[in-house]
Order: structure tokens, then C-alpha cells, then sequence
């Protein structure tokens, strides 16, 4: 099918170019004229495993192409995707401005019938509100359908989950779009759930918010542990074998970030407040989150004693691994703080690294060896959970540092293999 995607970030790059990897042709807009150059000269501003190798066989086969025009775009497709960023305000909830913007854009140039599909993510009745915007901008009449078709990508493994999705879900407000959409996404094989506007955004807002509550369960759950010398990583083993409750996002760290779980969390709490339910559980959760990085500095703190002038290695920056995405990043947070207590501190990021330069205080390092990080240093953080870490030469490391400690925010590491090379090594909820 013909498609296009308005919105060329995170979402709309990825959906795109999987889109065209399932056969489809798809014009990728943006807004940003430098971006698109970039893209149409085969460079790929985000790092996301598997996705340039993607990108470059489909702009070969002719199937995917960038543009600035929306004109164009809507024009050429069948189906038009919006997948434009749909960032917190200052009170948590959406700017849907972008949004906004678009569904304006699209009226004034439909040509005749189209699918006008959304799929950042936007508080329950917003396909409601495009479609209303829809039909006072276009002057011509012309009929159309809005869809809401929400993405569950996780960054790091974003192609893979586009390619294999747990389920994907289609909510409508009438039949006749289904057929189309069902032909889209049939390639991929995935279980298809038609359901009504309002309900397929708000899967996206409840799923998230759910995920977001387990991760804090989990982080409070190792807290128990801790005072109570139990293994978190034993009881989300023995919890998660429950099939009802399942083993995925109980891993206990330094809290949830990223640039979606807590903007969902708190646009969730803003959505319910405005139809009038009190969601005061995810208050609770988002509270919590918010401190577990200071209960984690709180306890190397117990252990260097004073922080001011400590040399500290930091292994990680990036929000999670697999990503170079340092936004609203656990990491950065810790290491902003751990600076502005008086630390020196050292940090590496196997793909961050660059990204994090602008968030990070000026006097932060930051070395594109992971060895490095500990040269010298008082204490080694593992602050992101990138696999190759486990990999490093350990026992280098402890050679080289001036106290061989180790505080694993993630749960990385193996506690008798550290601790039998030697390190004081403390983890979270272990
Ligand atoms: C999340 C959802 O998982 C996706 O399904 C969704 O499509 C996406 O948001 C979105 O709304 O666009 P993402 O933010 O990319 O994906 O990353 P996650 O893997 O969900 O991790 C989010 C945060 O939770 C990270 O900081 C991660 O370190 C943390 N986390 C995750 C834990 O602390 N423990 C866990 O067990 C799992």
C-alpha cells in the first residue's frame, strides 16, 4: 500500500522504515529540512540496532523516500500516519499543538478519501478532536476516517518489536477503514485487535501507566529486601514464574526514565483528573520513582562518607541499554547530583556518550574506554544495564582503582564473582 508517516523522530522513523521492510511504500515527512538531507543522504540521527541497515535497503528499493512536504505526502499515500512528538507541559499534561498542527495541515491538502491514522500517543478523545479539526479545515468536503493505532516500540529494541508485536491495536469509529488497516499491518503476522477510538488510546496510556507501577513495585519490593537480607532478584524470579503476574519489568534499579514512563505517567494522572477520577495510585508511583535515586546515593554516600573531592567511575548514561537516548535518563540524573555534591567524576556510555555531553556539568568526563572509568577512582556506579559491561576486565579494574567498591544500580553484575575478585560490591535489593 501507499503510506506515509508525518513526523520523522523516534516513532515515525522506525514505523516507517518497517513499514517499507513489510512491502509497503512509504514517504517519511519532517518538518526539518536539515534532518530530511540527512536522511535522504543515508544518515540516521538515532542509534537503534538493526535500523540503518534497514533504512539504506529500502531507500535502495525505492520503497521509502524522505520529503518536507505534507502536500505531497497526502497526496501520494492511502494512509496517513501522524507521528509527531506530543511532549509533557509544565503541569504534566499533553502539548498536542503538534498534533494539532498536523491534522490542519492534512485538511487543507486531501485530495479525496484518506485513513488519517495517529499513533504518538495522545490522551483518550483525541482521534475525536482531529477529526472535528479535520472537517473545519477541509474545505472541500472530502470524506476521510481517523484512526488511532498506538505503538508499543521500546528503544533499544524498537525494530524488533515493530516486526514481532505482542498485539496491534486499531481502534475505530466506523468499518470502513478496517480492511486497510488489517491489510497494512497483515505482514506482520501479529494478532489484530479492532476496538473504538477512545479505547485504543487509552491502551497505550494504561499500559504504559501499568508497566511504570510494576517497575515501582519492584523498586520498593528491594527495599524490603534490603532490611531484610532477601534477594529481589530471587522474589521477581519466584513472582514472576506466577503466569498472571509474569517476570518482565520486575528488574529493581535505580527507577523508570526515558522519554516516555513518566510523561505517560503523569499525562495519565492529568487525563483521569479531567474526566473526573482521582488516580492518586500513580501519583503515588510517580513519587516514588522520584526518590529511589536519592536512596540509592543515599547509601554510597553511607559508604564514602564524604562525596566532595571522591573520584567516581561512572558505567553508563543512557536511560537504558541498547540506546544512545539520554533523556529524562536515571543516569544522568545521578551523575548531575554526584557533581554537585563534589565529586570528580569519570562516566562512559558505549553509545550516549556524545548525547550526554550537553547535559552533563562542565567539569564531568566522559571517556570513550569503560576501563578508564576507573582508573584511580574511589567507586565504580553501574548506572545503565549494557550487557558488555559484564564483559570488562574485572580484574583490571579492581587493580587500578584507589578502593575497589562497586555500586550496581542495576543489578548488572554477579555479587560472589565481584565480591570473590575482591571488590565491596553493593547492588540494589541483594
Ligand atoms: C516504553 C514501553 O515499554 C513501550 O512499550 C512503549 O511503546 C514506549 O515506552 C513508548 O511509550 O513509546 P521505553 O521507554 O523505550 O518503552 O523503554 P522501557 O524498556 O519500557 O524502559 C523504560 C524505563 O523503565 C527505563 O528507564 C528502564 O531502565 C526502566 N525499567 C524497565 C526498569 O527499571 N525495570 C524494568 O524491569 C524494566
Amino acid at each position: 500500500m501507499k503510506l506515509s508517516i508525518i513526523g520523522s523522530g523516534y516513532v515515525g522513523l522506525v514505523t516507517g522504515t518497517c513499514l517499507a521492510e513489510a512491502g509497503h511504500t512509504v514517504i517519511c515527512v519532517d518538518n526539518n529540512q536539515a534532518k530530511v538531507k540527512e536522511l535522504q543522504a543515508g544518515r540516521i540521527p538515532i542509534y537503534e540496532p538493526g535500523l540503518e541497515e534497514l533504512i539504506r535497503r529500502n531507500v535502495q528499493l525505492k520503497r521509502l523516500s524522505f520529503t518536507v512536504s505534507t502536500k505531497e505526502a497526502v497526496e501520494k499515500s492511502e494512509v496517513i500516519f501522524i507521528a509527531v512528538p506530543t511532549p509533557p507541559q509544565e503541569d504534566g499534561s499533553v502539548d498536542l499543538s503538534y498534533v494539532e498542527h498536523v491534522a490542519r495541515e492534512i485538511a487543507e491538502v486531501l485530495p479525496e478519501y484518506r485513513i488519517i491514522v495517529d499513533k504518538s500517543t495522545v490522551p483518550v478523545k483525541t482521534g475525536e478532536h482531529v477529526t472535528e479539526t479535520i472537517r473545519r479545515y477541509c474545505r472541500k468536503g472530502v470524506e476521510f476516517d481517523v484512526v488511532s493505532n498506538p505503538e508499543f516500540l521500546r528503544e533499544g529494541s524498537a525494530v524488533a518489536d515493530l516486526q514481532k508485536p505482542d498485539r496491534i491495536v486499531i481502534g475505530v469509529a466506523s468499518d470502513r477503514p478496517v480492511a486497510a488497516m488489517k491489510a497494512i499491518y497483515e505482514p506482520f503476522k501479529a494478532p489484530i485487535m479492532i476496538t473504538n477510538l477512545n479505547s485504543a488510546e487509552l491502551i497505550k496510556h494504561a499500559a504504559n501507566s501499568f508497566l511504570a507501577l510494576k517497575i515501582t513495585y519492584i523498586n520498593l519490593v528491594a527495599a524490603v529486601c534490603e532490611a531484610s537480607q532477601a534477594d529481589v532478584t530471587q522474589v521477581a524470579e519466584g513472582m514472576g514464574s506466577d503466569a498472571r503476574i509474569g517476570r518482565a519489568f520486575l528488574n529493581a534499579g535505580l527507577g523508570y526514565g526515558g522519554s516516555c514512563f513518566p510523561k505517560d505517567v503523569s499525562a495519565f494522572i492529568r487525563i483521569a483528573e479531567e474526566l473526573g477520577v482521582d488516580f492518586g495510585l500513580m501519583r503515588e508511583v510517580e513519587k516514588i520513582n522520584a526518590s529511589i535515586p536519592e536512596r540509592f546515593l543515599k547509601k554510597l554516600r553511607s559508604s564514602l562518607w564524604v562525596m566532595r573531592d571522591k573520584k567516581v567511575g561512572q558505567l553508563g548514561l543512557a536511560f537504558k541499554a541498547n540506546t544512545d537516548d539520554v533523556r529524562s535518563s536515571v543516569a544522568i540524573e545521578l551523575a548531575k547530583r554526584m557533581a554537585a555534591e563534589g565529586a570528580i567524576l569519570r562516566c562512559h556510555d558505549p553509545k550516549g556518550g556524545e548525547k550526554a555531553r550537553e547535559l552533563l556539568p562542565a567539569g564531568v568526563e566522559i571517556v570513550s574506554d569503560a576501563h578508564q572509568v576507573a582508573e584511580g577512582a574511589d567507586v565504580l556506579i553501574v548506572a545503565t544495564e549494557w550487557p558488555e559491561y559484564r564483559l570488562l576486565d574485572w580484574h583490571k579494574i579492581k587493580n587500578s582503582m584507589r578502593t575497589p567498591r562497586i555500586f550496581d544500580g542495576r543489578n548488572l553484575l554477579n555479587p560472589a564473582e565481584m565480591k570473590s575478585l575482591g571488590f565491596e560490591y553493593t547492588s540494589v535489593g541483594r
